[in-house]
Parts: structure tokens; sequence; C-alpha cells
């Protein structure tokens, strides 16, 4: 029988796939590319290439700054970590561990097994936690579908709360900009993170601002990255049971076979990809061969099953994933505007504490005075 909490994980795969082949405006392979092993997969990529900087240089501020960082944050007694995926250890908790009135920590991401992982940590290290009776949860799911329900009790339960959210996960903006950068797409992600501080506390976002063709070339073309967005591929084309493909000569392909994937498809590794005037590195799937793909034809009404098909060239691309590139001043900019739009809380600046253009930028959170009648 189908796994219900599996089930909500996948909702949209069928379509995002049938999306990639058929023509699309977005990249959500983002959102399937931690499950069917693939955070394990990600977590080779970041540890076995020197050159990815989000692992290392956020990690060398957090190691380095972390203790300052959570002196200007003493008043926190509740850390909320939205994707703490695999480098919990390495980066958070350096700010997590030095919190002196630290009475809970809650983790979110899409991947039970992070979760899992994060709170462990913190049962290992538990030693060196400044503040010594921490309770910590976790909950498995987008951090954009907490219930405002659990926001308010956070609200009611601590006095301030820190919401953590590293490793550039904000920009992994699913729109596919045509002209520029996708601000409304970023001011949408600051909200649902800033949304968990609970309308007082503060907020760490990491990202990258990196702009050299080089240097993401460096970070990215990475077989060990190949492998990461292939088996999301391969996890996609599998759960979508009404999509079929077949070689140029009609014969079915059994898209199931991970063999028959790597057959036709490669992570693209050599064209220069970054965008300067959408700051986007996308992440390209090429097709290696010519082949033939069937999907169902969701225009027809009537109930019955038709299907629509497309001859796909050798060389046909398509974007899985967007590491969009931010910038201090489009995330200060968006934080302004929230800012001025929220009936709830003013963000402020604290310090944008960077290196070699990634940076660990860290807001104030205070609730606005509710509007007089
Ligand atoms: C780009 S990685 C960053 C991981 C880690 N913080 C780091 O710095 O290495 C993204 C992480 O966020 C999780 N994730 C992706 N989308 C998410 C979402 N909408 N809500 C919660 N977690 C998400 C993934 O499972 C993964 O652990």
């Amino acid at each position: 029988m189908a796994n219900k909490k599996q089930d909500k994980h996948l909702e949209g795969i069928e379509q995002a796939t049938k999306d990639m082949l058929f023509g699309q405006s977005t990249a959500n392979g983002g959102r399937y590319a931690y499950l069917n092993g693939g955070g394990a997969k990600f977590n080779e990529f970041i540890r076995n290439n020197e050159n990815y900087p989000s692992f290392w240089k956020e990690g060398e501020i957090l190691s380095e700054h972390g203790q300052a960082m959570a002196t200007e944050m003493r008043d926190v007694e509740h850390a909320v970590i939205v994707g703490p995926g695999s480098a919990f250890a390495e980066k958070e908790f350096h700010v997590i561990k030095h919190l002196p009135n630290l009475k809970k920590v809650t983790f979110i991401d899409i991947a039970e097994k992070f979760n899992q992982a994060a709170r462990q940590t913190m049962t290992d290290m538990k030693a060196e936690l400044a503040a010594k009776n921490v309770s910590v949860t976790a909950i498995t799911g987008p951090f954009q579908d907490i219930d405002k329900k659990v926001t308010d009790r956070w609200a009611k339960d601590y006095k301030k709360n820190l919401v953590m959210c590293v490793g550039s996960l904000i920009t992994n903006i699913e729109k596919l900009a045509k002209d520029s950068y996708p601000e409304t797409e970023t001011q949408s992600a600051l909200r649902d993170i800033f949304r968990l501080a609970a309308n007082d506390g503060y907020a760490i976002i990491g990202y990258n601002a990196l702009e050299k063709q080089s240097t993401l070339q460096k970070a990215y073309a990475n077989a060990y990255l190949a492998e990461f967005m292939l088996n999301a591929w391969h996890f996609m084309l599998l759960n979508s049971p009404d999509i079929r493909i077949e070689d140029i000569n009609g014969n079915p392909l059994d898209k199931n076979d991970r063999a028959v994937i790597n057959d036709l498809f490669a992570y693209e590794m050599d064209d220069p990809k970054f965008d300067p005037q959408t700051r986007n590195y996308a992440h390209i799937i090429k097709a290696k061969k010519s082949f033939r793909v069937y999907a169902k034809d969701d225009s027809v009404q009537d109930g019955s099953f038709e299907e629509i098909c497309k001859d796909i060239e050798a060389g046909f691309s398509f974007t899985m994933i967007n590491s969009y590139q931010a910038s201090t001043s489009i995330v200060n900019t968006q934080v302004n505007n929230l800012s001025k739009t929220s009936k709830f809380y003013e963000a402020k600046e604290m310090l944008a504490r960077g290196k070699e253009n990634i940076y660990l930028h860290s807001f104030r959170i205070t609730p606005k005075a509710p509007a007089q009648p």
C-alpha cells in the first residue's frame, strides 16, 4: 500500500517530469532531489568537492563567528533550523552551542534522514551546549507549509526565536527567470523563512553571491553533483507511471532501469551556464540520444486515457535545479520591502558576514505595534 507520508513528498512529481520533457517555465527537480538516497549523494558532493564554497566557506564563517553571533542573539530561547541537510554539525551548531538561554531546537527538512542526523548531533554534542536543558524536535516537510498555529505557539512559548536557513536554500528558486533576477520569489522565500521567527527574534540566511563563471563552474561541474542530478531525474521518471519512452525505432525503453537513464541523459558539465542578467547558474540535463516520449493528455475531459507524444532530439536540454546567485543588496532590498508590507514585524539588517562572496546575513525581527483603530 502507498505510504501517505511519502506520497505527500511526491505531490506534483509526474507533472514536473512532464513539464521538463514537454517544455517548462520552472525547474522543480529540487523538491524531489533529496529523496531516493539523494541526500546521501548531496552529502558526498559537498564533502568531496573542495571548490564548493557554500559548504566550506559558510562552515568557516560559522565556526569563526558562531560565538559572536550567539552573543548578539543571547536572548534566543528557541532555534528553528531550516534544511539542516548533512552539515548541521559544521554549520548552525557553531551558533546554537553558544546560545546561553536556549530551551528548544526545531529542525525542518523535507528529508527525514537529515532531521534524524541533526537530532543525533544535538545528542552527541550535548556536553558542548552552553544551555543545559535543551529539548529537540523535528518536522519533516517543507518549511513553507508550517501551520500558523505552530508559529503562534512559538510566539507564546519563547521570548525570542531564531530561524537559520543556510546553504543557499533560499536561492534554489523554481521559476526560470528570463530577463532579470527573480526578486518576487526571493521575497516570498524570505517571507516564509521570517515567519518562522514568530515576529520576535532573529534570522540568519546563508547564500552565494558568486558571479565569476569559472568559480561557479569549479563548484558545480562535478561528477558527484552529476550523480545527484541524474539520481533525482531517475527518481522523477520512476514516479511518473503515465510517462513512457521509446527509442527512435519505436522499441520501448525501460525508464525504471538506471542504465537506460545513463544511456539517454547526462548532466551538462561543459558549457558555461551562468547568466549574469538573471544571476542564475542553471543545472541542465541533456539528452545524449534522440528518443520519443509519451505522456497522458490532460486536455482530454471525458476521463478516457489519451496520450501526447514528442520526439526528443539528441542535445535537447532542460533545467533540473536553479542556483541563483543573490547579493547583499538584493537581499536587503527584499527585506526592507517585507518590513514595509508586513503587518506583524519589522526586519532590520544586523550584519552580513562574508568570505569569497559567500554570505551569512543576519537580521533582527521585532514586532510592530498593532495598528490603531
Ligand atoms: C541546499 S541544501 C542545504 C543543506 C545544508 N543546510 C547545507 O548547508 O549543506 C538543502 C537542504 O534543504 C532541504 N530542503 C529542500 N527544500 C526544502 C523545503 N522546502 N523545506 C525544508 N527543507 C528543504 C533538503 O532536504 C536539504 O537538506
